[in-house]
């Protein structure tokens, strides 16, 4: 692996931030891993840098995932299997699939980021995650130097959540990802505004296109295009809290909204919430809460990686005064 020494890290990230790595280089098969591995120095593994908020120059090695391939490795009459490298940009293996008519992850188009990246925080949008059509996960083991598969069951996903964000945290290197999808397509397209978008574009005939179509356009009209605002998408989780205290909120805040999740727990949009409590469109100098979007923080050009934290805990701990519900952070601080 060839290494650059001093490298900015603005292209690297989507939130545009300014650091510089000490050094960086690109990984492109498993023995690029095992030359490096195991390393004195400090090392951070980068995909596509859109859920990552990078707060300091960084004292070590940026190692790049660059593993590349799409190899169908079984088939029968109604699935496919592919396993995928994980460098790979996540909405070019979308549209890869849209083009093949390999349906399952076409709700999941334009989710910027890497391949190897989706099953770590379980990527989602529009009804569908990406556990639905993972059938195993291949990982370098850093410290063993051996390729581990995980099973989808061992992958423990959960809502943006898997065990690679627990206990293998910092553990594996993810080299590839086998998928599952459908050639029978079945669609996906209970959430509202998928069906209201199909209805104004005139579909009558569902394809994995117009669906795909549907989701792209959905997302281009709340979602900042981090070419143009620097964003990392939903910068917090949305909370999960006892039905309970969801219905008394509901008598002091009668437009909240909630969707329940499994008995006695539902789920609050930290989107609504942050709005609701009058942050969404405020900009202070650099950075900012999204104005179409509350739960997207933004840069608007030369912000700084510590003061979006701050305005982040800040946001926070508003919250939990207004409502006295904790959100946490979807975006890894680095
Ligand atoms: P990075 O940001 O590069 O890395 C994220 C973390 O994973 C880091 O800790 C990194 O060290 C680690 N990592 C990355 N690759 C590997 C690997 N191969 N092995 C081990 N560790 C690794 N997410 C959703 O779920 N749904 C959405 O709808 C969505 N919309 C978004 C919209 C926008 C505009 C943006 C900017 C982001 C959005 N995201 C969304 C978040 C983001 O796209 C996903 O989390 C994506 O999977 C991150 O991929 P990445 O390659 O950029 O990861
Ligand atoms: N809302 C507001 N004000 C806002 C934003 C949202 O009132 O400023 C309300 C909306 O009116 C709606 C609800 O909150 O009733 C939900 O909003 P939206 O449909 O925009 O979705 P979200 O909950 O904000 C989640 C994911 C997104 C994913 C979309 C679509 C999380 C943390 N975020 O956003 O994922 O694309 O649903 O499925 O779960 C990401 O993870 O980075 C991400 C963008």
């Amino acid at each position: 692996m060839k290494l650059q020494e001093n490298i900015s890290l603005k292209a690297y990230n989507t939130f545009g931030l300014e650091v510089t790595a000490q050094k960086f280089g690109s990984f492109t098969s498993e023995d690029d891993l095992k030359a490096f591995f195991p390393s004195q120095e400090t090392w951070f593994i980068l995909g596509g840098g859109s859920n990552i908020l990078l707060t300091q120059d960084f004292e070590g090695i940026v190692l790049h995932n660059q593993i590349m391939g799409i190899d169908k490795i079984k088939e029968d009459e109604n699935h496919i299997w592919l396993e995928v490298g994980a460098g790979e940009v996540w909405h070019n293996f979308v549209l890869h699939c849209i083009e093949k008519e390999w349906a399952g992850i076409e709700n999941l188009s334009l989710i910027p980021g890497t391949v190897g990246a989706s099953p770590i925080q379980n990527i989602g949008a529009y009804g569908v995650e990406v556990k639905d059509v993972i059938e195993s996960v291949k990982a370098f083991h850093i410290e063993t130097q051996e390729i581990h598969v995980f099973n989808n069951k061992q992958c423990e996903f959960g809502y943006r959540d898997s065990v690679f964000k627990r206990e293998q945290k910092g553990k594996y290197v993810i080299t590839q990802v086998t998928f599952k999808l459908n050639k029978v397509p079945t669609f996906n397209v209970n959430y509202g505004a998928i069906q209201q978008t199909l209805e104004e574009n005139s579909i009558t005939e569902l394809s994995l296109k117009a669906v795909s179509d549907a989701v792209i356009q959905i997302r281009q009209s709340k979602l900042p295009d981090p070419k143009e605002i620097g964003n990392s998408g939903s910068f917090f989780k949305n909370p999960e809290i006892p039905t309970s205290q969801f219905e008394a909120l509901k008598e002091k805040f009668p437009n909240i909204v909630g969707y329940p999740v499994k008995e006695g727990v539902t789920k609050v949009p930290a989107g609504w919430l942050i709005d609701n409590a009058g942050w969404k469109g405020k900009r202070f100098g650099e950075i900012g809460v999204h104005a179409k979007q509350a739960l997207v923080l933004v840069n608007y050009g030369n912000g700084k990686g510590n003061d979006i934290k701050e305005l982040a805990y800040k946001i926070k701990a508003d919250i939990f005064e207004k409502y006295g519900i904790e959100i946490n952070p979807e975006v890894n601080i680095i």
